[in-house]
């Protein structure tokens, strides 16, 4: 069980937590003390503090001023607040950069990233390892003992902004890494990197860079592309464990995380291999407008609930309205700020928390929204952040509950998001996260719950046995025993369902010889000699009735059991649709009980097909089918969350008038509501 929060001594009822980052540094202590009541009224209950401090705790490389914060602390701990304690080192005192102008990242053109902004350090800087785990060691001796400390908040969004970097500091360690990976031996990197390609073939590891800018028209190595982005996740990771170690050891009983990213196109962090640091996951969350953003949302935070392995989490970060850094930042619809806390709720987290407390005065990031804004406590916005601390102490009983698991899963890879987008592939138009995400909201327009799951090392394999159903949407990189894990599934009866571009290379980013989809192709049953991507706009149409773009394939049957389920047409608007007629588009293997699918395009509405593939494993819908698809359904153990997807109300009379929790509606969900209902 992963531990939550630490509690100083008293009740330990079961409560969501409630909060958000608190930046006092920005206002004068009058300030504090009305911030404290605020909260109050507002039923938070743990405060994130500390997170950009450091310039103000250590003023000179030899001050220290701890005063203020010991003030901060005192005044949280009188109004019962607990404090999630930053260990502060996310952005370096301008005194730092000064002296050491040697922690500045270094771009893939070779120049050095200016300070001024913030996270501008170097992930392997030896030099700023020194003085960050210093600092850490002052905050841990310093407060490890204050009754208001529930845990320890690392660094801050690691690789925000810093995950590449060309440094010669980074040089050395993309090394010592390659030593480590490769076992030591140059050889079996040249072989891993085909340097024999373009007369790359390294004879020394000093020769060895980071994939920095080449002559144009050219790109660097894929293998070296690869084991750098693996390498850069690795690094940053190396820098949370060091601080972890050093809190594990001042403070074995706190409980430790630092907010992921699991959003959007962020995709520089594999979290799967993050996760064993760490005690309790927590996730920043912030919403891109668009046509799916809701959906994506769901996405992401359902993934971070499989990261957690279905334990609760903590959503550290989202924002009451409009974000700062947008090019058109606008502000939540009515219901929007109820209805995406709720849904992270949902989705395991037990703790809603935001960016910021009270809106900034100064600072890049003042018109940024925050629970307190500009207007003051008299606004629509802390009315309406009251409300949710109200709502959220009338569902405390959900505290606690686990994630019940669906029969569905999606796998997630971040390695394949990494390989599948690299330069001089067939299509420039290849999204990972969006064939991703395009199959998990098919499963929601089909009403049917799906499981995000991380395909990490440390979390794949075992995860997947208990699924009928898993589709792993480009899954690019299969080496040999990941193509292992999934023959185990399917032998074991489960249903495969994956799709274009996957298996295509391996671990090292190496074509998987004899036809693809390589290290699929046997338990597909199929081989494809060729890819035809399709022009910008160009269609296909499939015997279904339905259109595909951006990617086909002439699929060759090579199993004679496998059965093919779509065929091209030969129609649409693209230029070869035509020379596709009449070949495989879908392709369906039977293996004992189970099943080995493949869906060789990029399908504008994947319903059609999924719904096939979900009566072929007799998976229905968990919700009345006048919900279903309107309505998302997920669950926890002992509750039913349902939240509504679009803007129109949705009757809930199918449901036969089950009581909602903390007086939610049961009778219609409202445009982007949500309602809680027991589930016994
Ligand atoms: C990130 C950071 C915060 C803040 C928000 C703004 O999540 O962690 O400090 O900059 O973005 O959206």
């Amino acid at each position: 069980m992963t531990p939550w929060l630490r509690r100083t001594p008293g009740p330990t009822h079961p409560r969501i937590e409630f909060g958000a980052d608190y930046n006092p540094e920005q206002w004068t202590p009058d300030v504090w003390a009305s911030d404290v009541a605020l909260m109050r009224e507002a039923g938070v209950t743990v405060a994130t503090v500390g997170v950009f401090s450091w310039a103000r705790l250590q003023p000179a490389p030899d001050r220290w001023e701890f005063g203020w914060l010991d003030e901060v602390l005192d005044l949280l701990h009188e109004g019962g607040i607990a404090v999630d304690l930053a260990t502060a080192t996310a952005s370096p005192p301008p005194w730092m950069h000064h002296r050491h102008p040697e922690i500045l990242p270094v771009d893939a053109d070779g120049r050095t990233v200016g300070p001024g902004g913030r996270q501008h350090w170097r992930p392997t800087s030896p030099v700023f390892r020194r003085y960050a785990l210093d600092l850490v060691r002052a905050m841990a001796h310093r407060y490890g003992e204050h009754p208001a400390l529930a845990a320890w908040h690392v660094s801050n969004e690691l690789g925000c902004h810093n995950v590449e970097d060309h440094s010669p500091d980074a040089r050395i360690a993309f090394r010592d890494w390659l030593r480590e990976r490769h076992g030591g031996d140059l050889d079996a990197l040249n072989r891993a990197w085909g340097t024999s390609f373009w007369s790359q073939h390294h004879g020394d590891w000093e020769e060895i860079r980071t994939p920095g800018r080449v002559p144009a028209g050219t790109h660097p190595n894929p293998g070296q592309q690869l084991d750098f982005a693996r390498f850069c996740s690795d690094a940053l990771r190396e820098h949370l464990r060091a601080e972890v170690a050093v809190l594990r050891e001042l403070t074995p009983d706190v409980p430790v995380t630092t907010n992921f990213m699991v959003m959007n196109e962020t995709r520089g962090m594999d979290y799967a291999t993050w996760v064993p640091e760490i005690d309790i996951v927590s996730n920043d969350h912030y919403v891109v407008p668009g046509p799916h953003a809701r959906d994506e949302l769901s996405f992401s935070a359902n993934l971070t609930g499989n990261l957690a392995g279905g334990a609760p989490w903590w959503l550290m970060e989202h924002s009451t309205s409009a974000v700062s850094w947008q090019e058109i930042n606008r502000p939540k619809r009515p219901g929007e700020m109820h209805r995406d806390a709720l849904t992270h709720l949902a989705h395991g987290a037990d703790a809603i928390c935001y960016f910021q407390w009270r809106q900034s005065a100064a600072g890049a990031e003042k018109f940024h929204s925050a629970m307190v804004p500009h207007t003051g406590p008299d606004s629509r916005m802390f009315r309406d952040v009251v409300a949710l601390g109200d709502r959220l102490r009338g569902l405390a009983e959900v505290a606690g509950s686990r994630r019940v698991p669906a029969r569905v899963a999606v796998l997630f890879d971040w390695p394949s998001w990494w390989a599948a987008e690299q330069p001089f592939t067939p299509s420039d138009r290849v999204r990972y996260k969006d064939e991703a995400a395009g199959w998990y909201r098919a499963f929601l327009d089909a009403g049917v719950r799906a499981d995000v799951v991380p395909a990490g090392a440390e979390l794949a394999g075992a995860a997947l046995a208990g699924y009928d159903i898993v589709v792993a949407p480009m899954l690019h990189v299969v080496g040999p025993e990941r193509a292992a894990e999934l023959a185990a599934f399917v032998d074991a009866g489960g249903h495969l369902v994956t799709t274009w571009w996957s298996g295509i290379v391996d671990d090292h980013a190496h074509a998987v010889l004899g036809g693809y989809p390589g290290a699929l192709r046997e338990l597909l049953g199929i081989r494809v000699e060729e890819f035809a991507p399709l022009e910008p706009g160009g269609t296909v149409t499939l015997d279904d009735g339905s259109v595909a773009d951006v990617w086909t394939e002439p699929v060759d049957v090579v199993d004679p059991s496998v059965e093919v389920l779509v065929r091209y047409t030969g129609g649409g608007t693209a230029v070869a649709a035509a020379d596709l007629a009449g070949s495989p588009a879908v392709t369906r293997r039977p293996v004992g009980r189970g099943s080995a699918s493949y869906v060789s395009t990029r399908l504008a509405d994947r319903g059609p097909l999924l719904r096939r593939l979900l009566d072929a494993a007799g998976i229905v819908p968990e919700l009345p089918g006048e919900l279903a698809g309107r309505v998302e359904l997920v669950r926890r153990e002992g509750f039913r969350f349902l939240v509504n997807r679009g803007d129109a109300p949705v009757d809930l009379a199918p449901l036969g008038g089950i009581e909602a929790l903390a007086g939610l509606r049961s009778d219609v969900l409202p445009g982007r509501g949500v309602t809680v209902l027991p589930d016994r």
